[in-house]
């Protein structure tokens, strides 16, 4: 159960730049500063990009208090979520495009007592999530196609973060399920968002691009 009034920003790393990372990282916290790190993994195959793995989750973890949203972008999410809980995952999503038993995937982040979510590609079915969000913490609405930062936003979103939200609520999950959008967020379409129903957004451009990246996840928040 979670205040649905409680906006939680997750600055991407993958804006961040790659020779500080701990520097970086640093940069975004603070009482008003960011509530997650977020952790694009990517592995060339499921997504046209190559970027972290194991070793970044591991040595990231070691730095910060912050809980670690890590995001698998791979095709082979079934066979190497063991390996990022163990590395440090405090939440772990996965695209339901690419699970092959998403269910029992989501069981297995459950049990080792870390939260789950999953990820929908913008041109990816909503209902395809609707079975599971009885056992999901997180579902991740992709408002770019994933592999980049830097993209602009797809206003579908918008939409389908309603549509999501009123599933919700017809399962009495709306304080039991975080809607997070994932990619091209600005503070104008952050407040459609949260108005929408989104209480997780992901930014990595309009965090770690700004001169000022505490306020910038302020104006995010909108506080
Ligand atoms: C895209 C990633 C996003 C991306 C967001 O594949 O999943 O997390 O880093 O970056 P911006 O905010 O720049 O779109
Ligand atoms: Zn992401």
């Amino acid at each position: 159960m979670f205040d649905l009034n409680q906006i939680l920003i997750a600055p991407s790393i993958l804006s961040a730049d790659p020779l500080n990372m701990e520097r970086d990282l640093k940069s975004v916290e603070g009482p008003k500063g960011a509530d997650w790190h977020h952790i694009d993994v990517m592995d060339g195959h499921f997504v046209p990009n190559l970027t972290f793995g194991l070793p970044l989750v591991k040595a990231l973890k070691k730095i910060t208090t912050l809980p670690l949203d890590v995001h698998i972008m791979v095709s082979n999410p079934d066979d190497v979520a063991d390996q990022y809980l163990d590395a440090g995952a405090d939440i772990l999503t996965f695209h339901v495009e690419a699970s092959k038993h998403p269910h029992r995937l989501i069981q297995t982040i459950k049990s080792s007592g870390r939260k789950a979510g999953i990820a929908l590609n913008p041109g990816t079915a909503l209902e395809l999530c609707f079975p599971l969000l009885n056992d999901l913490d997180i579902v991740m609405l992709m408002s770019v196609n994933p592999g980049f930062g830097g993209q602009s936003f797809i206003p579908e979103a918008i939409t389908r973060t309603k549509n999501l939200a009123s599933e919700l609520k017809k399962l009495n999950r709306l304080n039991h399920v975080r809607i997070e959008v994932d990619g091209g967020i600005t503070t104008d379409i952050a407040k459609d968002l949260i108005a929408a129903g989104a209480s997780v957004l992901v930014a990595g451009t309009s965090v770690y691009r700004m001169p000022n990246r505490i306020d910038a996840i302020k104006a995010l928040r909108g506080k």
